[in-house]
């Protein structure tokens, strides 16, 4: 029987609904019922191994590949509308915060649940910048990255090695512990990552500027030449700040779920970002953006559209940028992006590929295909488009995406961390195997 036929109103034994928070299951192998209560919207899997066929019997499972219809943990930091295309942080509308705020504040209250107060938000940026800088030895391990490996990867190395300059870090219950890892994270995220881009151009590092904002001490490690010192164009720097707003947190998304997994076997919070890091690698995650811009460069000119269009529909490659697991509608973040590619334009030029980004989602939308698949544009359709006229090479997008994402991770790690409910990640499996059988030594075989 399919899950769509036990559901079905008309197919039940036509009792009238008595309000109760319960489900009622009929075992039909068994002929037994059971009574599951239903909290939140859901059930709890675990109630469902009291359905067997006899004693020994392991009890029912759930089979649910890719996590499609489970809730694996209680969260209170973001809420995601997928059908309305709706994003809050702790309660916050997403525009609200990408207009009236700024990145570091959404990172206090992503961690601690509420915006700051100004003495909060003076002594949250006061520790941050303070800790910009990454030891020596940091920089020599950069250096030992052959001149054209991916800065992801870089990344990945790097963040997982600070795992072993704070190893007090592991102590994950002190709160003052967590606290310092939650800052050097936010802190470094940005150093190494500028240290990685500059390795590729084979630049020496800039060390940070602690007298310059969080975005503008970025640019700063990335950009700075011989001036003496580097003053951020107030336009680029506002536009990043929105782009880490947005990009900072995304609920149970594939990296985020990866850092819990990780988290969840009380390794300290470094080597648990080390593993978001490494999942937003991905082309079907962080790695999208860059997988965008190679798109348009393949596309070309808006004449190529149709005939690329045609190439997704029969199946032969994905339009990146679009579609997503949760959103069946304008994904928020693509519209507030959209918004500043202009602005960042003004100071860097336009960008010719924009021109087939916006044919191309035009004609998308238009397409039954999409409309049908309720496909929308995601939050990497035009980001890259912002990183490119930043003179930003497609391989660093995906690190653009993992620095503000640290602070997601940090706050959903440290709820994983508080949550009493929460154990070891240890998903069950449907076993396809043969066996028991004997070993055959190698003549034999
Ligand atoms: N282009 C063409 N067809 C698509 C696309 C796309 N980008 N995305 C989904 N589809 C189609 C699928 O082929 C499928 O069609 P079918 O029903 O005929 O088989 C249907 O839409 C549903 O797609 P799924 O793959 O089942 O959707 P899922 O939720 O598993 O995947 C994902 C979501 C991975 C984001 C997908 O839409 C995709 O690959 N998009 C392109 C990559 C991308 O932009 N990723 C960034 C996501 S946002 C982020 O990580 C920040």
């Amino acid at each position: 029987m399919t899950t769509e036929q036990t559901i079905k109103p008309e197919q039940s034994d036509g009792a009238a609904p008595n309000g109760r928070d319960v489900l009622s299951v009929t075992d039909e192998r068994t002929g037994r019922q059971y009574e599951l209560p239903i909290e939140d919207g859901a059930i709890r899997a675990a109630h469902l191994r009291q359905i067997k066929v006899s004693d020994d019997d392991f009890g029912l499972m759930s089979y649910d590949p890719a996590f499609l219809n489970t809730a694996s943990c209680r969260s209170a930091i973001t809420w995601i509308d997928g059908d309305k295309g709706e994003l809050w942080h702790r309660g916050i509308p997403i525009d609200q915060l990408c207009e009236h705020s700024n990145y570091l504040e959404v990172a206090y209250l992503l961690i601690f649940g509420e915006l700051p107060k100004k003495e909060q938000l003076d002594a949250w940026v006061h520790d941050i910048t303070i800790h910009t800088f990454v030891h020596e030895n940091i920089k020599k391990f950069v250096e030992g990255f052959r001149y054209d490996a991916h800065p992801m990867g870089m990344l990945l190395a790097t963040v997982g090695a600070l795992s072993t300059f704070y190893p007090d870090a592991k102590k994950i219950k002190d709160q003052g512990e967590r606290y310092m890892a939650t800052i050097r994270m936010i802190a470094k995220m940005p150093t190494l990552a500028a240290f990685a881009y500059r390795h590729n151009l084979g630049l020496p590092y800039v060390y940070p500027d602690n007298d310059l904002h969080y975005p503008g001490n970025f640019l700063s490690m990335m950009f700075k030449m011989t001036e003496l010192k580097y003053e951020p164009d107030p336009r680029l720097a506002k536009a990043l700040d929105v782009l880490w707003i947005l990009h900072a947190d995304h609920e149970q998304n594939c990296s985020t779920s990866a850092v819990r997994s990780v988290g969840s076997s009380d390794v300290d919070p470094y080597s648990a970002v080390a593993a978001g890091v490494a999942a937003l690698y991905g082309p079907l995650h962080g790695g999208a953006n860059e997988a965008v811009l190679k798109m348009l460069d393949r596309i070309e000119t808006t004449d190529n559209i149709p005939g690329f269009l045609e190439g997704v529909k029969e199946g032969n490659e994905r339009l990146m940028g679009f579609g997503h697991r949760v959103y069946k509608n304008y994904d928020p973040r693509a519209r507030i992006i959209k918004k500043h590619v202009d602005a960042v334009f003004e100071v860097t030029g336009r960008n010719p590929k924009l021109d087939i980004a916006v044919e191309l989602e035009k004609r998308a939308l238009e397409d039954d295909y999409f409309v049908k698949r309720k496909l929308y544009p995601n939050v990497d359709f035009y980001s890259g488009l912002i990183y490119e006229a930043l003179q930003l090479p497609p391989e660093m997008f995906t690190v653009m995406f993992a620095i503000p994402r640290t602070s997601g991770w940090m706050a959903q790690w440290q709820e994983m961390v508080d949550d009493p409910e929460q154990k070891i990640a240890r998903p069950r499996q449907i076993y396809t195997g043969g066996g028991p059988r004997d070993y055959v030594p190698m003549d034999k075989r």
